[in-house]
């Protein structure tokens, strides 16, 4: 069964929605997307993701084309009208169709698309085994566009390897995974990950669960790392809207925590799964 997906303000089969080919989210990579995570059918941090959009539209000279309620409720019909319970909705903002040009265009329709895809979000987790790769990304990677090409090349790098996912490196220091942000746990129980900057983009889980560790009376320190001390590190783990809290297991083949999920990464993955399910919407 095909999915219902929203473009423009209608809802259809996804075979139907046609994006022009003059779309300059298409030629240019001019547009900003958010995925927000849905568990028992709710959106979770969905503040948080919207404050980002409007931040990461405003950057670039858009506006939300719709208004915040528009949007939840955007959100809130497609979740119905796909039976979604576990997973992640997609949403792309675009600048719009007009004739290629560099210089934005004035007076052009916005393009919204909107779809759900199916997920596991909360069965045990394994681990991951991550590889480093050099950050080759543009220099604004606060803003959540959709020119995702180096993020798409390192991670295919890294499956090519047999590996699950990259940490990106940018003058010695990691600066996130090719779509997560990275942590590490010192032997002495303190989480480190990188600063908020213009380097990282500033994850809407990282927010939530660094908030939920500080209530856990867990140490947090806020700087970059190398991939050394990654490696002797007593944990390592990830987080983004669609792997909440997950582990990392081996770093540029040295093994972590002895190969299995790290107790730190196991609690905050298990709080911020009930803490969501509490504050869904
Ligand atoms: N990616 N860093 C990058 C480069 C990301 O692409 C993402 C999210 C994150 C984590 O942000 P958040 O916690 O707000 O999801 C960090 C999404 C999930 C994606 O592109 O599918």
């Amino acid at each position: 069964m095909s999915r219902t997906v929203y473009l423009n303000g209608a809802y259809m089969p996804e075979e139907e929605a046609m994006v022009s080919v003059f779309d300059r989210g298409f030629l240019f990579a001019d547009g900003v997307y958010e995925v927000c995570a849905i568990l028992d059918g709710k959106i979770i941090d969905f503040e948080g993701h919207m404050a980002r959009l409007e931040r990461s539209l405003g950057v670039v000279e858009m506006s939300v084309p719709v208004t915040k309620s528009e949007l939840l409720e955007i959100h809130r019909e497609l979740i119905r009208r796909n039976a979604l319970e576990e997973g992640a909705i997609y949403m792309q903002i675009t600048r719009g169709a007009a004739d290629r040009d560099f210089i934005y265009p004035k007076g052009v329709e916005q393009t919204l698309v909107l779809f759900t895809q199916a997920k596991d979000l909360t069965s045990e987790k394994d681990g991951l085994k991550v590889i480093s790769a050099p950050d080759i990304r543009w220099g604004r990677r606060d803003v959540k566009t959709v020119q995702l090409l180096a993020s798409s090349m390192a991670k295919t790098m890294a499956k090519s390897k047999g590996k699950d996912d990259v940490w990106l490196v940018e003058d010695g220091l990691v600066t996130e995974g090719s779509s997560s942000n990275a942590y590490i746990v010192t032997n002495e129980g303190k989480i480190i990950t990188r600063n908020l900057s213009n380097s990282i983009l500033h994850g809407i889980t990282r927010a939530s669960v660094l908030k939920l560790a500080a209530e856990l009376d867990m140490e947090i320190e806020e700087r970059p790392f190398t991939i050394e001390e990654a490696q002797n590190a007593s944990e390592a783990f990830i987080t983004s809207a669609t792997s909440f809290v997950y582990p990392v297991i081996e770093i540029d083949g040295i093994e972590i925590s002895d190969a299995k999920p790290g107790p730190v990464s196991k609690r905050l993955n298990q709080v911020y799964a009930e803490e969501s399910r509490k504050s869904a919407c």
